[in-house]
């Protein structure tokens, strides 16, 4: 289909090739200065591995939106360097940092994030819609992608027409639209009861192995760091215990 056009724009390795997706090197940020500043990240360190889920556990202010948000390109770190696939962040304009986020990262957050006016399929399109898709190739994309995340049957639904836990599937799916090399998602299960909490992660869980992405997730539940490959924890701005492989049930 349009791989052989993508390979052409997008030339970064899709491949596992050992290196990893995301990598964090002593990074800090402080919001604010002087007697005021808030310190939110002290100089953290870890590395996502292609192909895995990763959890990013802590507390409630532990720093773990600030850090999902700088390596989204969402904010730029007051030190230290991140680089998300081989390219240093700090080295792109707002231009490239607007493609790496609409062409290679997707994101899910806690609150859905869904145009209430457009139907599940049309919010799934959105991020295609960015990148000029033409509309029969969205609209098809779209299906196949709801199919994927168990609502084939709810494509002309609005967002007030469905479930907390269809409308994140909804999102899952919007962050996949662009067959992004990466997944953000930050307390994604956070307004969901624990079931359907259960259901979102092992969706992401599925969704890394079916469709070959990399999930950095951030969430703060118990539960749902289990089904994680990787635990990295965070504590007033400091990591923990990074990297810490989950034992195998
Ligand atoms: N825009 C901001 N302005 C000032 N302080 C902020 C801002 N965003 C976050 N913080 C502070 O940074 C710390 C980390 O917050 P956050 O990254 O949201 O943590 P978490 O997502 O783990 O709850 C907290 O002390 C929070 O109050
Ligand atoms: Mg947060």
């Amino acid at each position: 289909m349009t791989d052989h056009q993508e390979t052409a724009t997008v030339p970064a390795a899709r491949k596992d090739d050992g290196t990893p997706i995301v990598v964090v090197d002593d990074v800090r940020h402080s919001f604010g200065s002087g007697a005021q500043a808030v310190h939110a990240l002290r100089g953290v360190s870890f590395e996502v591995r292609r192909g895995e889920l990763t959890a990013l556990k802590g507390r409630s202010g532990s720093g773990k939106t600030t850090l999902l948000n700088l390596v989204g390109g969402l904010d730029t770190p007051t030190g230290g360097r991140i680089s998300v696939d081989g390219t240093d962040l700090a080295t792109l304009g707002e231009p490239d940092l607007l493609a790496l986020r609409r062409d290679r990262i997707g994101f899910v957050f806690q609150s859905f994030g869904l145009i209430p006016v457009l139907t599940a399929a049309e919010n799934v399109g959105v991020p295609m819609r960015l990148r000029r898709v033409p509309a029969q190739e969205r609209e098809e994309r779209a299906r196949t992608l709801l199919a994927l995340v168990g609502l084939a049957d709810h494509a002309e639904q609005r967002p007030g027409e469905l479930s907390g836990g269809q409308q994140q599937r909804v999102a899952v799916a919007r962050a996949l639209a662009n067959d992004p090399d990466l997944i953000i998602a930050d307390e994604p299960t956070g307004q969901l009861d624990s079931e359907t909490g259960r259901s979102i992660m092992e969706l992401l869980r599925a969704v890394v192995r079916s469709e070959a992405v990399t999930i950095l997730v951030a969430t703060h539940d118990p539960n749902l760091i289990e089904l994680a490959d990787r635990v990295v924890e965070l504590r007033d701005g400091r990591i923990v215990d990074a990297s810490t492989p989950t034992p195998t049930p």
